[in-house]
């Protein structure tokens, strides 16, 4: 390996800078000259790389986001971007490339391998759903942000007694909303793998109060059957009957904002180390991740296009213990 290219995709998580740091500052120590690549796959297709060295990547931990920026790049998934990607690495002389994000940016690094190019993927998206990995970069504080507003909020929910609905992230994995709920103490989780009515929702929002509450919250996964809007306006339509005043609030794109916590800081630096080191050995096609406390590489094959669903146990518990 004498030319390494790295480069951030799909949604920013905080931990990313932690891993570029790794991965640049590991090859330097093998004498690899290292490229970062502007804006995730979109910047490999124009040709968008700069020059990192050990010192480019200096006080960059401690920032969420991502220092090379990021994108979602749908081109990358066609054979013409694939093979625009491989020309633009050959034409640079780069002989192998780390990615760092979640479930779209693997299956790009997946094509890419399965074109010819050596390699790595490091595990990195807030919504922790990448096969290969049991948590992945930036989820833990993005639990950790959605937690503090989850805090305040039933303050005030207690204050008036009111329902909170609070729509947190995931795409289509309910792990989020599972422990943000969990650790919050909510009322009611709502996720994708364990769909429930609005009524059946309702009946535990009430059973809350009928228990001596003064608030009831909710987490609702965005990816849930039953939306957040759509139990918000049921709840209004049969806010007599229901006998409780509602109010809703999406969490967003503020989950993604934070700095990194040390737990992100440290998975970051072990996944990033763990693929350039990879590379360097001669070792491609794989994604980094944490399994069973241990640094492992998963064949990307394995990886791409499929989603880890949130644990069935942890699903099952956030339901006993909503009661
Ligand atoms: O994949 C990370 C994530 O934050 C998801 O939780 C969310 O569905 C999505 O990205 C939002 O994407 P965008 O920032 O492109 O709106």
């Amino acid at each position: 390996m004498n030319r390494l290219a790295v480069l951030t995709s799909g949604g920013d998580a905080p931990g990313m800078n932690a891993a570029i740091r790794a991965v640049v500052r590991v090859a330097a120590s093998r004498d690899c000259e290292v490229f970062g690549v502007r804006h995730g796959y979109r910047g490999l297709l124009e040709d968008a790389f700069v020059a990192l060295g050990p010192r480019d990547v200096g006080g960059v931990m401690e920032r969420g986001g991502t220092l090379l920026g990021t994108a979602r790049c749908p081109a990358l998934l066609t054979p013409a971007g694939q093979a625009e990607a491989v020309r633009r690495l050959a034409a640079r002389g780069i002989d192998a490339l780390v990615v760092i994000g979640g479930n779209g940016s693997q299956s790009g690094a997946h094509a890419l391998s399965q074109a010819g190019v050596r390699v790595a993927g490091v595990a990195s998206t807030i919504d922790n759903d990448l096969v290969g990995s049991d948590i992945t970069i930036g989820t833990t504080t993005a639990v950790d942000v959605a937690l503090e507003s989850v805090d305040r909020l039933r303050v005030t929910a207690s204050a008036v007694g009111r329902v909170f609905l609070v729509e947190v992230m995931g795409r289509d994995c309910g792990y989020l909303a599972t422990t943000v709920g969990i650790a919050s103490g909510a009322e009611a989780i709502v996720t994708p793998e364990a769909p429930q009515t609005p009524e059946e929702v309702a009946a535990i929002l009430r059973a809350a109060y009928a228990r001596g509450k003064s608030h009831a919250i909710a987490i609702v996964a965005e990816g849930a059957a039953t939306s957040v809007q759509a139990l918000a306006t049921h709840f209004q339509e049969h806010e007599r009957r229901l006998g409780f005043d509602v109010r809703l609030c999406r969490l967003g794109h503020v989950q993604r904002g934070g700095a990194p916590g040390s737990t992100d800081r440290l998975l970051a630096t072990r996944l990033g180390a763990a693929a350039a080191e990879a590379l360097a050995a001669g070792t491609h096609g794989v994604l980094a991740g944490l399994r069973q406390g241990a640094v492992a590489l998963t064949p990307l094959a394995e990886v791409a296009g499929r989603v880890k669903p949130a644990e069935h146990a942890l699903v099952a518990l956030a339901q006993v213990l909503a009661h």
